[in-house]
């Protein structure tokens, strides 16, 4: 049995309210956290894992016992979460596993028990995945991450001495059976108000799929209400049914995990020019790269940031207000990099589509909840070129239609969601030398403004990554009985 398409809708409308479980606690006891809600904690180590040749009993073993001591249900995590709110009482260590094809195939796992899509199959190095998301090749990733990976480990707490203690004794036991052959430490980088930032400075996590009612709560009390943009979503955005799983609700998810160096001089002097060339300042400059303010003011609501905001209850219906044939943003610019990636109805406004809605809900399909951690130098003060980025990890049921379609078919693209928009700038990755095509508004809100080209090289870059499978519990405890 599986969630019924009933059930599926009513809790997008309401969320899974976390107090109040009833039939749904065998749900979230088998699926991992960190899913459907994210697991919160500072500080997070990544380990890759590739299992010794020919033990694959000892591997599962160790699987097994780990599963058992160490990785967290989505019900733990949200215990722990109340625990922590009412009582003040620190959540234990989180931890995840995850599996790749290699992981399944070196377990002699039946085909039809490996988790299905064409993708997931290939894995990420595959010539052709590679080539449709614009991936360097592969000599040039991180060496660590272009050896043959078959787990993923991820270990999370907010004190990072007791993280390291936990780390360094996992790994102990981790080398009986297998080799590290890749490992990240990532953490949460804060501005002076608080909020959550990437390198680059700007507000991150704001907009995310929501399948929780505490969240939805939230989320309504910071909008005011859902009029503009529904962060709602059904489960089946990112669960999909465990073909391993031992109850009736034993669900998964795929997760895409990709390194991504940023240079953040780069940007800055990128910043910089093309406030001088466009004439506005260095704030607006950035947000009309980004979409938002650094401060998290989406630019399509002002020409000026409006204070730390987790605002996410806007689209661009007004920017343009009329869509004729080469429909122009005054405020958004088409390629900014949230527009990019949710473009909150576009696709329906530029076509001038008769149905509306339905492209929007095409359109919604294509989320992914993101559960990006920052590596690298912690110092704000410095403008790394190298070496500091985003472990950018996402969550979904399909990766095709989601994480895949998001960079290749919109971010990457010159033509999404008009001609000769240009890439999105912050993630778009382009041919080696290429260039990017995008036009930016001189004069902020104006219909008629001027539009000025300017050229840059990305900031981004891509170090390796993979992508994997998040078991449910039932499997991953009783994996020695395969
Ligand atoms: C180093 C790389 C990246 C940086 C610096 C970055 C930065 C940001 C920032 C500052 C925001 C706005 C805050 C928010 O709404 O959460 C954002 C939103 C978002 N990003 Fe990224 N991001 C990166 C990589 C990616 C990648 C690889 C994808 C997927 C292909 C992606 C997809 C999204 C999505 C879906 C949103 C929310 C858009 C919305 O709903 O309005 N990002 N990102």
């Amino acid at each position: 049995m599986a969630l019924t398409d009933q059930e599926l809708n009513r809790l997008a409308n309401e969320g899974i309210d976390l107090n109040n479980l009833g039939k749904y606690k065998t749900f979230l006891e088998d699926l991992q956290g960190n899913i459907i809600k994210a697991h919160g904690r500072d500080h997070s180590v990544h380990l890759f894992v590739k299992f010794k040749p020919e033990k694959p009993a000892d591997a599962k073993q160790w699987i097994q016992g780990f599963a058992e001591k160490y990785v967290t249900s989505a019900l733990l995590q949200a215990e722990e979460a109340l625990q922590y709110r009412e009582k003040n009482i620190p959540g234990s260590v989180f931890a995840n596993f995850f599996l790749s094809t290699k992981g399944y195939e070196y377990f002699d796992t039946k085909p039809f028990k490996i988790p299905g899509g064409q993708s997931f199959r290939f894995g990420m190095k595959n010539e052709s995945i590679k080539n449709f998301l614009g991936d360097p090749p592969v000599e040039k990733w991180d060496s660590g991450l272009q050896q043959e990976i078959h787990a993923l480990i991820l270990i999370a707490d907010d004190d990072v001495v007791d993280l390291l203690q936990e780390v360094n004794q996992i790994c102990q036991n981790l080398r009986q059976v297998g080799e590290i052959v890749h490992r990240e430490d990532g953490f949460i980088l804060r501005n002076k108000d608080g909020q959550v930032i990437e390198h680059f400075g700007f507000a991150d996590g704001i907009s995310q799929p929501l399948f929780v009612k505490r969240d939805i709560d939230r989320a309504l009390q910071n909008s005011g209400r859902f009029d503009k943009w529904d962060p709602r979503a059904r489960l089946d955005l990112v669960l999909v049914q465990d073909p391993n799983g031992k109850t009736e609700y034993s669900y998964g998810s795929y997760l895409v995990y990709r390194k991504l160096e940023q240079n953040v001089k780069g940007f800055r002097k990128d910043q910089q020019r093309l406030a001088q060339t466009i004439e506005v300042n260095d704030n607006l400059a950035g947000a009309l790269i980004v979409g938002r303010f650094a401060d998290g003011t989406p630019v399509v609501n002002s020409k000026t940031p409006l204070g730390a905001t987790q605002t996410n209850n806007f689209n661009y219906d007004e920017d343009p207000q009329e869509f004729g044939l080469t429909p122009k943003p005054s405020k958004c610019p088409f390629h900014a990099h949230i527009r990019q990636t949710n473009p909150r109805g576009d696709t329906g406004r530029v076509e001038s589509s008769p149905n509306f809605q339905q492209s929007l809900d095409t359109e919604r399909k294509h989320r992914i909840a993101r559960r990006a951690i920052s590596y690298g130098v912690q110092d704000l003060n410095q403008e790394p070129t190298v070496g500091s980025g985003l472990l950018f990890l996402c969550f979904q049921a399909n990766i095709e239609n989601q994480f895949n379609f998001m960079q290749a078919k919109w971010a990457n693209a010159n033509n999404f969601v008009a001609v000769n928009v240009g890439f999105d700038p912050v993630i778009g990755q382009i041919p080696k030398g290429g260039k990017g095509n995008q036009t930016w508004p001189t004069t902020w809100g104006d219909p008629n403004t001027e539009e000025v080209k300017y050229d840059f090289t990305p900031w981004v870059n891509m170090k390796g990554g993979e992508y994997f499978f998040a078991p449910s519990l039932s499997y991953l405890k009783t994996i020695t009985d395969e």
